[in-house]
């Protein structure tokens, strides 16, 4: 069980009183206990509530982001992720800068204004080189676009550089607020030194975005709670929320069974918590549930994100089996999301969509 205490002391630690209070000025305050019964309750009322709070702040739009996979080589081992270092089954593959900045360009062409570049700690990609990818996407966009990091732990220098370079938000999940767990989850990693790293985003102002997996082998109704009770701590700009998926060729192969409600009701709480955050509708809920986004997008979710890379990269971004859209064209996962989105009332918006902080 999650020792909510000990959490609770980490992030005070590491949230001093330079950053900004929580992202919106109508969200609710809850303890863990209150969580835990509504998460109970009447999960449908709560769902629909979300959605509720959602299309209030956000109205019927569902932001795209145009998403970049540059790597899939990792110095990490996570014991979750398909892509960790010792998983020598892995087809390894790495986008050129040119490639990634090119990929970026076209997207922009076609009316992306959001561009999401994720990869594994690779130690390729040094500050100079995501900076220059970075600088070079803005200018040639016209400097138009937001540009998200999603580049894993990094020094406050690091991140600095990068902001400087015109980076515009930063995503780094928390995985899970009980600190056992987490070492466990990453060979002995401290939670505290990722959330060391989100406090460093935040106060460089990027637009900041974390979240958590459901479904951890160890996780409680209670950590799920306090994973939702951190990223209103934190102040979350955005917050993605995705079910764990075990890979077969990683520690944790076959230890849970993905539970796509328990991960609806996490969003649903989440978006209780911080309505005006951007919140995806992630992949992993499309692959364990064919209508698994339109349901996080109708329990409180307000985002989409396509994989805008080419198919053979596409397919080697493996952190879980099952993964959707993988030999599909972005273009035909645009339209394929655009009917998704209109089958539950909602309408696929390209504009940049800022935090509304
Ligand atoms: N290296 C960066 C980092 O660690 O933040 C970004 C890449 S990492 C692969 C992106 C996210 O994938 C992680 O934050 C984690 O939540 C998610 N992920 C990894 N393995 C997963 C799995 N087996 N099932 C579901 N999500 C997974
Ligand atoms: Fe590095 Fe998963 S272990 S991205």
């Amino acid at each position: 069980m999650i020792d909510t205490d000990k959490a609770d002391k980490i992030i005070t630690a590491n949230t001093s009183s330079e950053l900004p209070p929580n992202a919106s000025s109508s969200a609710a305050q809850y303890t863990q206990d209150e969580l835990v019964r509504i998460f109970h309750e009447d999960p449908e009322r709560l769902k629909s509530l979300a959605d509720e709070c959602c299309r209030r702040e956000h109205g019927s739009s569902v932001y795209v982001r145009g998403l970049i996979e540059y790597s899939n080589f990792c110095s990490m081992d996570c014991t979750y992720c398909g892509i960790r270092k010792s998983n020598a089954g892995a087809a390894r593959y790495r986008m050129t800068p040119d490639e990634i900045i090119a990929a970026a360009v076209r997207a922009f062409g076609e009316g992306y204004r959001t561009f999401v570049l994720q990869g594994g700690e690779d130690p390729f990609f040094t500050d100079d080189v995501l900076a220059t990818i970075v600088t070079n996407i803005k200018k040639q966009c016209r400097y138009e676009p937001a540009i998200t990091l999603s580049a894993g732990v990094r020094s406050y220098q690091s991140y600095r550089r990068l902001k400087e370079a015109g980076a515009d938000r930063y995503l780094l999940r928390f995985e899970t607020s009980d600190p056992d767990l987490y070492a466990k989850l990453k060979n002995g990693e401290s939670l505290s030194r990722r959330l060391d790293a989100l406090r460093s985003i935040k106060a460089l102002g990027f637009e900041t975005g974390s979240g958590f997996m459901t479904g951890l082998p160890g996780e409680s109704d209670e950590t799920l709670c306090s994973n939702a009770l951190l990223t209103q701590k934190i102040g979350c700009d955005m917050v993605g929320i995705g079910p764990f998926i075990p890979h077969p060729d990683t520690p944790l192969a076959g230890t849970a069974k993905p539970d796509l409600e328990r991960t609806l009701r996490a969003v649903a709480l989440v978006r209780m918590l911080l309505p005006r955050a951007h919140m995806p509708a992630t992949t992993a809920a499309g692959s364990i549930d064919n209508m698994g986004r339109e349901k996080m997008l109708s329990a409180g979710a307000n985002v989409v994100m396509p994989n805008i890379g080419a198919v053979e990269y596409k397919n080697k971004y493996l952190l879980y089996p099952g993964k959707i859209c993988l030999d599909e064209e972005y273009h035909e996962c645009e339209s394929c999301l655009a009917g998704r989105i209109a089958s539950i009332g909602k309408k696929i918006d390209y504009s940049i969509g800022s935090s509304l902080r």
